[in-house]
């Protein structure tokens, strides 16, 4: 007898049975389905809508399938459907009838969106702590190569040197901004729609503010319907982990480019690579490569998400339940992730030696030569002009601009003077980017600085969090 089957005189066609349940994947909300339930009971007996005995006897059976379920004795039913009457069934037949009383005043429309926001909002907290070590990683690479210099490109053509310190920033702040759209969307996250009923709410005399603090919510949905048919905070989540993918997805493209033997700027670990089953001498970077591939999917669910959502009728339709295999597959996908790039930049091997030369081989100074001439008053578009002239001149004769002797030079230029030399080394062209953002070393430590006393922010954001809110519940 199906728990709603008061209305039906036929059993369930067994293929609908399969197709209909979510058993198989929503299991994975059992935990927040349980601690959702016991908040919602203690209401109950708190408004005197339940006995303080009918509460004590549901509370200490939903712990006691709790305590089965996390011994791995709970064996879920796909005709039992869902999370939600599975446990409402395991209740049932833990305790007798009285189990039954637990979905008073409740629906499955405003339970499922509690489940949701509960995970969601762990799974915010768990992420933005792997953002915050990926971080750490970044920035103790950063510290050790502050002084190294490789060349920067634009269209993948050597374009003006950089540090890498300040390379491997940028990709800092891609994750910094990371953080800070996971920490904006918790507050939206932080809402608690228990208590909507199906759509419009209860005839019993429910306390919403008291579940909602018991659960520490921030705030509750102000509308029932939008309570039960809100999935806003998915989208959000799914956006920002596409984001996050997409940011390991470029650091990941660059990590397989520098350990090609074409560029060979950096060795990846041992422990982070795998062979080829043929070819002896392979050594291959899957793991930058999967992360690049994995962030296909996960923009994906994104998609595929705001689809089933787009042309769906106030309030809950069925379609919903297409929400949750993407959200816990992007969790699963983008926390893996990041904490296997955390690893794979701890230790990798750098190759300054190879990064300078690359540098030295190149162009990448011809903008300083012609900054150099603006200085002495030929504008700009002029000493673009005349280094041009250069460049072609040396690539003709297969050298560079300091390979030249200073007359060479000045037959391009006759303001070139002998101090040239000095201003065309890449250290010195590093350096002379003093502006605010620039390759200096002075501005690339000071973005550093400013960046770990954000990190220290975000820290002490989480730890508050993590004290007050996220309690994994004592059985
Ligand atoms: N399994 C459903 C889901 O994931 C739970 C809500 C069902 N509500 C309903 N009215 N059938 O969306």
């Amino acid at each position: 007898m199906k728990l709603w089957g008061g209305r039906f005189t036929k059993p369930t066609n067994q293929l609908v049975e399969e197709f209909n349940a979510s058993i198989t994947f929503d299991q994975e909300l059992v935990e927040e389905d349980i601690q959702g339930s016991l908040a919602h009971v203690e209401m109950l007996g708190k408004c005197d809508i339940l006995s303080k005995e009918e509460v004590k006897q549901i509370i200490s059976g939903l712990k006691r399938i709790l305590q089965r379920v996390r011994q791995g004795e709970v064996k879920f039913s796909i005709e039992n459907e869902d999370i939600h009457m599975n446990i409402e069934k395991l209740l049932i037949d833990e305790i007798g009838a009285i189990g039954g009383k637990l979905h008073t005043g409740r629906s499955r429309n405003d339970q499922v969106a509690l489940d949701l926001h509960l995970y969601v909002r762990k799974q915010t907290v768990a992420l933005i702590q792997l953002l915050i070590q990926l971080q750490e990683v970044l920035f103790l690479q950063a510290e050790k190569h502050i002084d190294t210099i490789l060349p920067g490109y634009t269209h993948l053509q050597r374009a003006q040197p950089v540090r890498l310190a300040h390379h491997l920033l940028a990709y800092a702040s891609m994750f910094e901004r990371d953080i800070e759209r996971l920490i904006d969307s918790y507050k939206r996250v932080n809402t608690c729609p228990l208590g909507a009923g199906a759509i419009a709410g209860t005839t019993f005399p429910i306390d919403r503010d008291f579940v909602a603090e018991q659960l520490g919510f921030e705030r509750i949905y102000d509308n029932s319907m939008d309570a039960v048919s809100d999935r806003d905070y998915l989208i959000e989540f799914l956006s920002i982990c596409s984001l996050i993918m997409t940011h390991l997805s470029r650091l990941s493209e660059e990590l397989i480019l520098w350990s090609s033997e074409e560029f060979a700027y950096i060795e990846l670990d041992d422990a982070f690579c795998t062979g080829s089953s043929m070819m002896p001498q392979k050594k291959n970077p899957d793991i930058p490569e999967l992360i690049r591939g994995k962030a296909g999917r996960v923009c994906g669910h994104l998609l595929a998400l705001f689809m089933t959502l787009k042309a769906l009728p106030l309030t809950y339709n069925k379609d919903m339940q297409e929400d949750k295999e993407g959200v816990f597959d992007t969790v699963k996908t983008c926390t893996s992730s990041v904490q296997l790039m955390s690893e794979v930049l701890k230790t990798m091997k750098v190759k300054p030696k190879r990064m300078k030369q690359n540098v030295e081989q190149g162009f990448a100074n011809a903008t300083d030569l012609a900054d150099y001439l603006v200085k002495k008053g030929i504008p700009f578009r002029r000493a673009h002009e005349m280094v041009g002239k250069m460049v072609l001149y040396c690539i003709e004769r297969g050298k560079y601009l300091l390979d030249c002797d200073l007359a060479e030079l000045q037959s391009f230029a006759p303001q070139i003077e002998a101090d040239i030399f000095i201003k065309l080394d890449p250290t010195f062209v590093v350096e002379a980017r003093k502006s605010r953002g620039g390759t200096a070393k002075a501005q690339v430590e000071k973005t550093l600085a400013e960046k770990k006393a954000r990190l220290l922010d975000y820290t002490n954001w989480l730890t508050e969090k993590t004290v007050q809110e996220i309690e994994t519940i004592e059985i």
